[in-house]
């Protein structure tokens, strides 16, 4: 499950306690179930995935893109493999860790690995959520947030989106005051 960090170094591993630190941001924060489809899974517990693969994956979850085609206008969906073992993993990472907005919502499923979004709240304190295997997320256009990967550098997540140009990073040139590497 979720894991959420405050700027004092609190961490809060209950769902009802992130929600409410959370809240103000209106994020969604939801568990959705991979299923019990063992290709699925044999997919999912494989370190890298050819072309064929991936599709093979999004079309075993597409159950969930229909419902936000439905309901929220959503056009396409890919899914972002990342591992130690990608070139320029550090260089695909640094886009990305640098405190910025999107036109559209963030949505992320995560299906295996983990990864760490930071937000600014609107009292200008952050916070850092760490997103697990079967959660899915959905971060507010305009929302000034982060995102990276924990020491394992190891994520499989279906990206959804609405425009892909809607996902560009806008960067804010706030600095981070949790999360920042030495
Ligand atoms: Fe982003």
């Amino acid at each position: 499950m979720a894991i959420l960090k405050l700027q004092n170094g609190t961490i809060l591993t209950d769902i009802q306690h992130i929600a409410q630190e959370l809240a103000s941001l209106n994020i969604q924060l939801n568990r959705w179930s991979v299923g019990e489809n063992p290709d699925l899974r044999r997919l999912l517990a494989q370190d890298s995935l050819d072309e064929d693969e991936k599709s093979q994956v999004l079309k075993a979850l597409d159950s969930y893109f229909e419902q936000l085609q439905q309901t929220a206008g959503y056009q396409s969906r890919d899914l972002i493999v990342l591992n130690p073992g990608i070139p320029n993993l550090d260089g695909l990472l640094a886009k990305f860790d640098q405190i910025h907005t999107h036109a559209d919502d963030e949505v992320r499923y995560v299906i295996d690995g983990e990864a760490i979004f930071g937000f600014v709240r609107r009292d200008r304190t952050q916070v850092e959520l760490t997103v697990q295997p079967e959660e899915y997320i959905n971060v507010p256009a305009g929302t000034e947030h982060w995102f990276y990967l924990t020491p394992a550098r190891r994520v499989k997540a279906v990206r959804y989106f609405i425009s892909t140009e809607g996902w560009v990073p806008q960067y804010t040139g706030r600095k981070k005051l949790l999360g920042v590497r030495s």
